[in-house]
């Protein structure tokens, strides 16, 4: 595993690459945006696909369960919470769930509760489907975001679900179980459905641990996981929606039933059993080098403290939440500013409100390149 080789990803339909042009306007930017990474997937399941797509017959896909029990003891061994396959639907990606919960569980008009800022698709997929957002603005301090807990139970009474980001991107925190138990606690008694997101689970820096809730014995909690982020294969599609409770999973099933969609394909199938069942090796070679990049941003970000560019590292993600409020920039005036400079990053507006002025960078790529995509952004230096 060279973590450390540059891959051109140029030309092999690639958002983050190949999208450059139309949404930074030029392709002439190191591009640190969307959350994939600059690295090849384990050689497991390269090799697994390269074989299946020696077979030349792709026809319908039949899911013989091999994919839930893979999942089932990665759960077990990584985070500790024992899954059940029947508690497993399998669905074609973690937003279109989002949708889906939003559609299950709640009515037009409904409050849906999210903590922000965050990732723009939880705003979507309640304002998109009539419902109302519900904003819980996390609390920046020194040592990086906590929730406001006064006001999270001050809204709890208008919301029928909530929206829960766990670890959280765009700010990388990695929720304690004293925090997940009092949210979990105060939805439970308040009749608020939890849907957590989990896709960043795998991705814990610096020895954290992440905190499965689904696993601290709270009934009725619904979660989104996914090997897409943790192996680097989202373009493959293929996610999973555990379902404890079985009248909730019923709900699920009975609306999943009346909006069909192909869930998987024959590479996708594969990729997913591959990943959880031979990956492990390479994420835990991984995740140390995630951890140094991140490093490598702190301490660029310590040059620069008090100054134009601040952030707290993250705990979890490969994603680095930058505050460029000093520079006194609009989001567009912004992101012009960095394009000029040559990265391209997520624009933090689209975070929500409290992202105005902020920038969403991420450090999955060669160290090289983003010690190269740090200078460029000195260029910024007033
Ligand atoms: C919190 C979160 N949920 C979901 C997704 C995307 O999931 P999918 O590609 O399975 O639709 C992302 C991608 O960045 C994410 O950060």
């Amino acid at each position: 595993m060279d973590w450390d080789r540059k891959i051109d990803r140029q030309h092999s339909a690639s958002l983050k690459w190949d999208g450059r042009k139309r949404l930074f306007g030029t392709e002439d930017v190191l591009p640190l945006w969307v959350a994939d990474m600059d690295f090849a997937v384990p050689e497991a399941v390269q090799q697994a696909l390269v074989d299946r797509a020696a077979h030349p017959v792709f026809g319908y896909t039949e899911a013989d369960g091999a994919a839930e029990r893979a999942l089932c003891l990665w759960w077990s061994r990584r985070h500790g919470w024992l899954i059940q396959p029947e508690w497993i639907e399998l669905a074609p990606g973690v937003v279109p769930s989002l949708y889906a919960a939003v559609h299950v569980f709640t009515h037009q008009g409904d409050g849906v509760l999210i903590q922000t800022p965050v990732y723009p698709p939880f705003f979507s997929a309640i304002s998109d489907l009539g419902r109302r957002c519900v904003e819980n603005p996390l609390i920046l301090g020194e040592e990086g975001y906590r929730i406001d807990w006064e006001h999270f139970e001050r809204v709890l009474p208008e919301c029928r679900l909530f929206l829960l980001c766990s670890p959280h991107n765009p700010v990388g925190r990695a929720w304690t179980e004293p925090e997940l138990r009092r949210m979990l606690q105060l939805c439970r008694l308040h009749g608020v459905q939890v849907v957590a997101d989990e896709i960043h689970a795998d991705l814990m820096l610096a020895g954290q641990k992440h905190v499965a809730a689904g696993g601290l014995g709270e009934p009725g909690i619904v979660v989104f996981v996914a090997p897409s982020k943790t192996f680097n294969i989202p373009g493959l599609g293929l996610s999973a929606v555990v379902i404890e409770d079985p009248n909730l999973r019923q709900r699920w099933r009975s609306w999943s039933k009346q909006h069909p969609v192909n869930l998987h394909n024959p590479f996708s199938l594969l990729a997913f059993e591959v990943a959880y069942t031979k990956g492990e090796h390479w994420l835990d070679a991984l995740l140390p080098y995630l951890t140094a990049n991140c490093d490598v941003v702190t301490e660029w970000l310590r040059g620069h403290q008090q100054g134009w560019v601040r952030g707290v590292p993250p705990q979890a993600t490969y994603l680095y939440w930058l505050d460029f409020q000093a520079l006194g920039l609009d989001g567009n005036a912004l992101q012009a500013t960095l394009i000029k400079a040559g990265v391209g990053l997520s624009q933090g507006r689209t975070f929500g409100l409290q992202g105005e002025g902020f920038m969403r960078l991420n450090f999955a790529l060669p160290r090289a390149e983003l010690i190269q995509a740090l200078h460029y952004m000195d260029r910024l230096c007033p």
